[in-house]
């Protein structure tokens, strides 16, 4: 039996191995029924607020009870970690140099939410061998029944692992703040992001607003523009406000979600995790009336990213 045999013995026996919820069952039970919800967040322009976007999402949805990991791809300049305040001992280096399982390189924070850590040599992602890529999604696909939704923060731009993060992705929420420079990065990474020939989600939402009517104006010019001229539907998802508390808790290393939970940017980014958690409830149901769910998986995303590394 080859990897790839054994890969999808393993995704198949996963699956069989669940039961159909029933009627008593609690939404935990729903939420933990299928395979992870894999969300990642890009943008064009840089310093748009993703990673801390990323983090207090996290921090919101796990909150409401759902299993969420957070897996920091900027390679070469995470700080996912830095945000959090947090040391992690492993990363993904030590994975791919099978220094260390997947367990080990999971980081526990005091937030309830997991992450993986980025590492300087993670960009020997795109050098693997045949051999060493399925192993390691194998390895990968040895969480989905820790993780409800994986949350993918990216390094800025329109790099080949960013869009291989898009591309593999259930969908993917692209940030903005109304600066023009911002925009039209926004718009070029979604023009970018479309014209490959694979389709993709896409989500906005407009960080550092001033007002509701702000991000709504700059939404509705994103939307309209993606669709006019790239005939893509870009869904608004909502919008953050500028908030000093942002800045305080980066300088503290401790997430606004958790340091000021009454403030305006932690009531946005929860609106958001109400919408990421919703869906993913409804998308489960729906999958659990499917004969076959269609779900891919953080294996099956894995897989998808390997596979656009090598062509
Ligand atoms: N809603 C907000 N209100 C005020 N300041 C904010 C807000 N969001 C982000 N910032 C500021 O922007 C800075 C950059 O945020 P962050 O590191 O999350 O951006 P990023 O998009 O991940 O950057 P990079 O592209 O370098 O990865 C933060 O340190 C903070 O000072
Ligand atoms: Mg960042």
């Amino acid at each position: 039996m080859d990897q790839a045999e054994s890969l999808r013995q393993l995704v198949r026996s996963k699956r069989g191995s669940k039961q159909a919820p029933k009627e008593e069952d609690t939404r935990e039970d729903y939420g933990h029924y299928t395979t992870t919800k894999v969300i990642t967040v890009a943008s064009g322009k840089g310093g748009v607020g993703k990673s801390n976007f990323t983090v207090n999402l996290a921090i919101e949805l796990s909150k409401m009870g759902n299993r969420v990991m957070i897996l920091d791809a900027d390679l070469g300049l995470a700080n996912v970690d830095i945000i959090m305040g947090i040391n992690p001992k492993f990363n993904l280096t030590h994975l791919i140099k099978e220094e260390k399982d997947i367990k080990d390189i999971i980081t526990e924070t005091e937030y309830g939410v997991k992450l993986i850590a980025s590492g300087s040599g993670v960009k020997e992602l795109v050098n693997m061998s045949n051999q060493q890529r399925e192993k390691f999604i194998l390895k990968l696909s040895e969480i989905e029944d820790m993780v409800d939704i994986l949350l993918i923060d990216t390094g800025a731009g329109i790099s080949k692992n960013t869009l291989s993060f898009i591309y593999a992705a259930d969908y993917t929420i692209v940030i903005t703040t109304p600066e023009p420079t911002a925009l039209m990065d926004a718009y070029g990474l979604i023009k970018v992001a479309s014209s490959g020939k694979k389709s993709v989600a896409l989500k906005l939402v407009v960080n550092m607003v001033s007002s509701k009517d702000e991000a709504k104006e700059i939404a509705s010019r994103v939307i309209l523009l993606s669709r006019r001229f790239l005939n893509i539907f870009v869904e608004s998802y909502g919008y953050i406000y500028r908030d000093r508390s942002v800045l305080n808790s980066v300088m503290a290393q401790k997430p606004f979600a958790a340091m000021f939970p009454d403030s305006r940017a932690t009531a946005c980014v929860r609106e958001i995790a109400k919408k990421v958690s919703a869906r993913f409830v409804k998308e489960n149901e729906k999958l659990i009336e499917q004969e076959t769910p269609e779900a891919t998986g953080i294996g099956g995303v894995f897989k998808k990213v390997f596979d656009l590394f090598t062509k």
